[in-house]
């Protein structure tokens, strides 16, 4: 097959690196480069793809790197840009791909170009990169909408002006740290552009868009439509007027020529929070990004109904513009799919630290998720500790909270650092081998079984089920893209085929089932009792021919 009618990212696993919590090579506490690019060979044998690097740029880290001040170099915290070139090389070099992480909709307040805007005046070009806009009421002291940012509290701040009088206001759908960039200007357009181009021709494969479907808003800024107005939170979709706007795939088709320019094709994904299938789908169009996450897939119930209809939609929103599906469970920002899955029904996504876990029966299923997510048609992400199978940690003291949505929301929302701990590498005590230093969020000693040294040659652990999952994943010829067949099935089981001589069965049901008819089994989430017999919360992997 041509590279072209075979890429290799529609069937790719993509390994996700949150580069702060991965491995500290220096001792300071916070992951970094030196780390990473000593755990590079467990990333090769783990067998992976490619890995997605969150943001390691220059940044004050208001909000994880989502803020950055210079994104042409890397944040000293995690080393220098001659490291980054290594690490493109060293990678390159164990067969894995690279794709970072762009910020587009916002940098950060100490961006030269933002401390720019702040010392021009209204209606200055400085300005004009940002979302300045004179407020509402006497004097103008009312924000100009009201608009929320996701992470509580008004998405507009009002600025002082050099001359010490209360001016203008500016929009920031994130912290006040990080201003929104405005996409109507040409200067910012082209910016972006040469930004991604700096990094391509360093050797990157592609990026992750980060809020891509944020970066056009309704240039009449209206104030939200009535019943949205309480709403902090998605699904908000293209009714918001800053939120999946039609102008975003504009750009998206300029990105997409950019990388097409390459002998060997950049790719793109999108973080775009839309839920209806059809508009996300929008952004995986032909002249437009390669993959965009799914996050209906992610947010789903353990429930045989709900995750079929996700996936039918999925699979007939994609296909219809010709891309491959995406699956996902578990990032950065998302309560670890462990723990949604060991609570209550009806309760995965509320508030961390807010509701009972039953981590047992969290494992069992996020065995079985594995191999449902490494079956499906299409690419596939794993976040960073999913293969150790590690759990939310939902009890981080308070003083130790570092995501601004703890500060934002007046401590209502613990926010996002109980995904975010540090991985357990080796050894016995916190820091796990992650670092020789003081980890920046505390690791619990209860993770001491969950280190990769500890599950590495157990037949029982979930690192060798990733691996032995990965594997037959490289070596199946039914496995990555292409289409399933439902077979089939009891109620509350998922069962399908995919050609050739490959069968997947999920038993989401209370009650152990009876096997499809097969020749071999391939691989099973957890030991099955006899050879027939798959029990509740388990999957299995079949050779039908
Ligand atoms: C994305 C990132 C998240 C960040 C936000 C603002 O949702 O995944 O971590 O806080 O964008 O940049």
């Amino acid at each position: 097959m041509t590279v072209s009618s075979d890429p290799w990212w529609r069937s790719a696993v993509v390994y996700q690196v949150y580069p702060r919590s991965f491995a500290d090579g220096s001792g300071d506490g916070v992951g970094d480069l030196a780390g990473l690019r000593e755990r590079l060979p467990y990333l090769a044998a783990l067998g992976v793809d490619a890995i997605w690097i969150n943001p390691w740029y220059v940044s004050p880290q208001a909000d994880g790197g989502y803020d950055v001040a210079d994104y042409r170099a890397i944040d000293p915290d995690f080393g220098t840009l001659a490291e980054a070139e290594t690490l493109i090389t060293e990678a390159h070099g164990l067969g894995v791909k690279i794709i970072l992480d762009i910020v587009p909709n916002h940098t950060s307040d100490q961006h030269p170009w933002f401390r720019a805007a702040l010392a021009a005046a209204p209606g200055s070009a400085e300005r004009g990169r940002y979302v300045f806009r004179p407020g509402r009421g006497r004097g103008g002291a009312e924000p100009p909408t009201n608009w929320r940012s996701s992470f509580s509290g008004s998405a507009w701040t009002r600025v002082t002006e050099p001359d010490g009088t209360p001016g203008e206001w500016y929009l920031h759908l994130f912290t006040p740290e990080q201003p929104d960039l405005n996409w109507q200007d040409p200067g910012v357009v082209q910016e972006f552009e040469e930004i991604l181009r700096f990094w391509f021709d360093r050797g990157v494969d592609g990026f992750r868009i980060d809020v891509a479907h944020g970066l056009v808003k309704d240039q009449q800024f209206p104030d939200l439509p009535a019943d949205l107005e309480p709403t902090t939170a998605p699904p908000y979709e293209h009714r918001h007027p800053a939120w999946d706007q039609d102008g975003v795939h504009e750009i998206y088709r300029r990105w997409r020529r950019l990388c097409d320019s390459y002998a060997e094709p950049r790719i793109l994904i999108s973080e775009a929070w839309v839920f209806d299938p059809e508009r996300l789908a929008r952004y995986t169009r032909a002249d437009e990004l390669h993959q965009t996450f799914n996050f209906n897939f992610l947010m789903a119930p353990w429930e045989a109904a709900a995750m079929r209809k996700i996936i039918d939609d999925t699979l007939r929103a994609f296909a219809a513009v010709g891309a491959p599906a995406t699956w996902v469970l578990s990032n950065h920002d998302m309560i670890r799919h462990l723990t949604r899955y060991g609570r209550p029904p009806g309760q995965e996504l509320a508030q961390v630290g807010t509701v009972p876990v039953d981590l047992e029966l969290g494992t069992r299923r996020a065995r079985a998720a594995a191999l449902l997510l490494l079956a499906l048609p299409g690419g596939a992400y794993v976040y960073q500790g999913d293969e150790l199978g590690l759990w939310e940690i939902e009890d981080i003291p308070n003083e130790r909270l570092r995501d601004p949505i703890w500060q934002r929301s007046g401590h209502q929302r613990r926010g996002r650092d109980g995904c975010r701990v540090p991985l357990p590498w080796s050894g016995s005590e916190p820091p796990f081998g992650f670092s020789s230093g003081d980890p920046w969020l505390p690791q619990p000693q209860s993770w001491r079984s969950l280190t990769a040294e500890a599950q590495t040659g157990d037949p029982a652990s979930m690192l060798t089920l990733y691996r032995e999952a990965l594997r037959l994943r490289r070596d199946h010829p039914a496995l990555g893209d292409g289409t399933l067949t439902w077979l089939p099935a009891p109620p509350d089981v998922l069962a399908f085929s995919r050609d050739p001589g490959f069968t997947c069965i999920l038993n989401q049901s209370s009650d152990p089932i009876d096997l499809p008819s097969h020749t071999d089994l391939l691989l099973s989430s957890s030991p099955l009792p006899n050879a027939t017999t798959l029990p509740p919360d388990h999957a299995a992997w079949l050779r039908t021919s």
